[in-house]
């Protein structure tokens, strides 16, 4: 064996190295996840790229560096500029995570046909679907005429002299886990050559100053194949989540140089594509049932914008020994504290019961705002006691079931008064005077100190 043909193990989890196969990862305790690969070459290292594609790097002053060029550009699709905090920065790469069939195809070709025709040309680069399939979707989505080009290619060089031939405006790459490299021996989709793709097409995307999406395919468990590698070399990585049953999706960013990570943004999937939602409170609230004991409405803040959601509880006798406590929407931890937390101090017996609380729409919340309006929805069901339509609940519970005080309630107050709320039920420490009459004249505000407080209000 000569030494070029060395191989290595790789955590595909971690990316971490080993010189020997291990059932468990020893970095991050992954099962089963070492794969062999060949090492990597050496010439091909990624240190001398930079200086391949140009003069060779020097360091300049800080007050030399001009960022004239970093204006944003619009994707044309107001909710994905809101989640990359205003717009794509040319030269950013970008990662679009999701499950399977969740729309992220869509979306990019839809992204794609907007710059196309308002930016210039755009690269869209897949090794999943053949150019047919491509545009067959482009057809539905109404894609018409601009100079968008497809190209069903999964080596990366190729791809790479495409976007130095093109020199497009914008790239889209479907999926990274299917584009591989020639000089590099392992498989595709192998966190190797994961890593060496999205390296790669970072340093065309800084060195030609062009924006590029890369799809990432997600696994069961919710993270992306290979998913520490990737996240650390790309500048923003979006989720796009949603429900299989029903129609509207959420992109978040979980990572972004260029912007805040907490927006959100919201579409619904319809068969010419991705629509936005201006008011997602009103999409989350049209099914509502109002005359239903168990069910609750709460106002979270996503980014800067207040989302009202229901929540809803179903408490019923265990028949099978074992009570059973299932979230769905949020935290299961979080709803055993709550559960204790009504227990001990709003003297609610739910020894014997299961407890189901799910947020309709298959929406998820984790703020601890939303306490509140969980622990009221759950008392509703038990006590059988339906809470007012018009009523809109939310407040931190500590353990000692008091109600705190929690950010942007301004902000939640008028986002309930403008959806037609006639009531909010929140914690006291938020009850600014100053306040009171100006944000929300047709609402009532009430205030409350603790949970049996709050329940007294409700129920
Ligand atoms: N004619 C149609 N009408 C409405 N929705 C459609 C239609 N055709 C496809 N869709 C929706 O588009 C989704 C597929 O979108 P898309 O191919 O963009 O997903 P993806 O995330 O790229 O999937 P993959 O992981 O397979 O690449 C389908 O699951 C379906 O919800
Ligand atoms: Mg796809
Ligand atoms: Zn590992």
């Amino acid at each position: 064996m000569t030494k070029s043909q060395k191989t290595v193990f790789v955590c595909q989890e971690c990316g971490s190295q080993s010189p020997k196969w291990l059932g468990r990862c020893a970095d991050c305790g992954a099962w089963n996840s070492l794969v062999e690969e060949r090492l990597q070459p050496q010439e091909s290292g990624a240190a001398h790229r930079y200086v391949a594609a140009g003069q060779p790097n020097v360091a300049r002053l800080y007050s030399d560096i001009e960022i004239g060029q970093s204006a944003r550009l619009s994707t044309g699709i107001g909710e994905l500029d809101r989640v990359l905090g205003g717009g794509v920065v040319p030269g950013s790469l970008v990662l679009l995570g999701g499950e399977p069939g969740i729309g992220k195809s869509t979306l990019l070709l839809q992204a794609a046909a907007n710059m196309a025709r308002t930016i210039g040309p755009v690269l869209y680069g897949s090794g999943e679907e053949s150019a047919h399939q491509i545009k067959s979707r482009g057809e539905r989505l109404a894609v018409g005429q601009a100079p968008l080009y497809l190209l069903a290619e999964t080596c990366l060089e190729r791809v790479l002299e495409e976007i130095a031939r093109i020199k497009p405006a914008l790239v889209i790459v479907d999926s990274v886990q299917t584009i591989f490299s020639l000089k590099f021996q392992s498989a595709p989709g192998s966190i190797g050559q994961v890593r060496e793709a999205a390296t790669q097409l970072l340093f065309a995307a800084k060195g030609q100053d062009v924006p590029i999406f890369l799809v990432g395919h997600v696994t069961k468990d919710g993270s992306l194949a290979g998913p520490k590698a990737l996240e650390h070399v790309v500048d923003t990585v979006l989720y796009f989540e949603g429900e299989r049953h029903h129609s509207h999706r959420v992109v978040r960013a979980v990572k972004n140089r260029f912007g805040a990570i907490s927006e959100l943004g919201v579409f619904e999937m319809t068969s010419t594509g991705l629509r936005a939602v201006p008011n997602p409170s009103k999409m989350f609230l049209a099914e509502r049932a109002s005359n239903a004991p168990g069910s609750a409405v709460l106002c979270s803040v996503e980014g800067s914008r207040p989302i009202l959601v229901e929540v809803q509880a179903l408490v019923s006798s265990s028949t099978y020994g074992t009570a059973r406590r299932m979230a769905s929407g949020l935290d299961q931890q979080r709803l055993s504290l709550l559960l204790a937390v009504l227990e001990k101090r709003a003297g609610l017996n739910l020894a014997g019961d299961d407890v189901f609380v799910n947020i309709a729409g298959g929406m998820t919340v984790d703020e601890p705002a939303s306490d509140l309006g969980v622990l009221a929805a759950i008392a509703s069901s038990v006590r059988n006691r339906v809470i007012a339509p018009t009523t809109a609940v939310f407040g931190e519970v500590g353990l000692a079931g008091e109600v705190r005080g929690i950010t942007q309630a301004a902000l939640r107050v008028r986002e309930a008064a403008q959806m037609g709320f006639l009531r909010c039920v929140m914690p006291e420490a938020n009850m600014d005077p100053a306040h009171r009459g100006e944000i929300a004249p047709d609402c009532e505000l009430v205030g409350v100190r603790t949970v049996g407080e709050a329940l007294d209000a409700l129920l």
